[in-house]
């Protein structure tokens, strides 16, 4: 039997180019090797989302799109809706009686979110959305986990309800490991560090060539340099953070030309353009096909939801007699 592979995606908009490197792209190298689960995290959207839950809906079928496009094979890859799996919920509930609030307050993504969303009096969803991620993980028995950066806090936390539920009871949960890409993060076009939507410094998987051109146009480069021949210092810079992203070889060069003056911003940014848009061509392509064809999207999310939710009964019943809740 094939090891399994669980992540997904919040439902909070489309997907852009950090979740391309971050994580998606790895989906898409390992859905032969491994047996691929892939969360439309809709519940979770609603920890941050819940005075406007009709986004999540909105958003729901893209997110699908923007896998297929990404290369994500359905014949392989099952692609799933969080909220209709209810054994998440059941999960998430056996688990949070032994997860402490200070474990979960001290989480650092989840206080850099709070921070940035300006909760004071954390919401309890939203707080415990670590355990719900959990069960996420648990409910299919993965044991990898492809995610940014900075959803490595939650794998530990994850990590560790598990050898407490195997000690607690029986040992039937798979304790996961996270795979991080080869870049962890990406900026954004801005030079924030991270690229995200709410920050709008992104460059989305469904940008046309003309998108691409323009943002990366408007990018900041870095402000010492006015004349080509001025001395760059690429590390500062997102146009160069990108030639490291896209680029397979050749970003070594960039680097020492900006730093001698020898390359312009303007060429720079011109040959990033390209590889960007070399890179979404593919993507591009696929989009159109299943964009022309809703109907096939539905059944995708019903068939793969379907075969989720086996999996998923499968596991609650060995958790249930793992916990002596087995009555009949
Ligand atoms: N928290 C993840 C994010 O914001 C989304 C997510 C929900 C997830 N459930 C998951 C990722 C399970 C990995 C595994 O991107």
């Amino acid at each position: 039997m094939k090891e399994r592979i669980l992540t997904g995606d919040r439902i909070t908009g489309k997907l852009h180019l950090g979740h391309y490197v971050g994580s998606l792209k790895n989906r898409v190298e390992l859905q032969n090797q491994y047996e691929t689960y892939l969360l439309l995290a809709d519940v979770q959207a609603l920890t941050t989302h819940f005075e406007k839950p009709e986004l999540i809906k909105q958003n729901l079928r893209y997110v699908a799109l923007d896998y297929l496009s990404a290369g994500i094979n359905p014949d392989q890859a099952t692609i799933f809706i969080q909220s209709l799996i209810p054994e998440i919920a059941e999960l998430t509930t056996y688990f949070s009686m032994f997860v402490t609030v200070n474990s979960l307050r001290h989480n650092p993504t989840i206080k850099a979110e709070a921070k940035e969303r300006g909760f004071q009096d954390m919401y309890y969803g939203f707080l415990g959305y670590p355990v719900s991620q959990t069960a996420d993980i648990t409910f299919c028995k993965a044991a990898l986990v492809p995610v940014g950066e900075d959803q490595l806090p939650h794998i530990e936390q994850t990590r560790r309800i598990v050898r407490r539920f195997n000690q607690l009871y029986k040992p039937v949960l798979v304790e996961p490991q996270a795979l991080i890409g080869d870049i962890p993060r990406l900026v954004g076009l801005d030079g924030n560090k991270k690229m995200s939507k709410s920050l709008g410094n992104a460059i989305y998987l469904d940008s046309s060539r003309e998108e691409v051109q323009e943002k990366i146009q408007k990018a900041t480069t870095d402000p010492a340099r006015i004349r080509k021949t001025d001395i760059g210092h690429p590390d500062i810079c997102p146009i160069y953070a990108y030639h490291q992203a896209f680029r397979k070889e050749g970003s070594d060069e960039i680097y020492e030309s900006c730093k001698k003056g020898q390359i312009g911003c303007m060429e720079c940014k011109r040959n990033i353009t390209q590889r960007i848009n070399d890179l979404l061509e593919p993507i591009r392509e696929r989009r159109i096909v299943y964009q022309n064809d809703p109907k096939k999207i539905d059944e995708i999310l019903i068939s793969g939801t379907k075969k989720a939710r086996l999996a998923a009964k499968e596991t609650m019943e060995e958790v249930r007699e793992a916990m002596s809740m087995n009555y009949f």
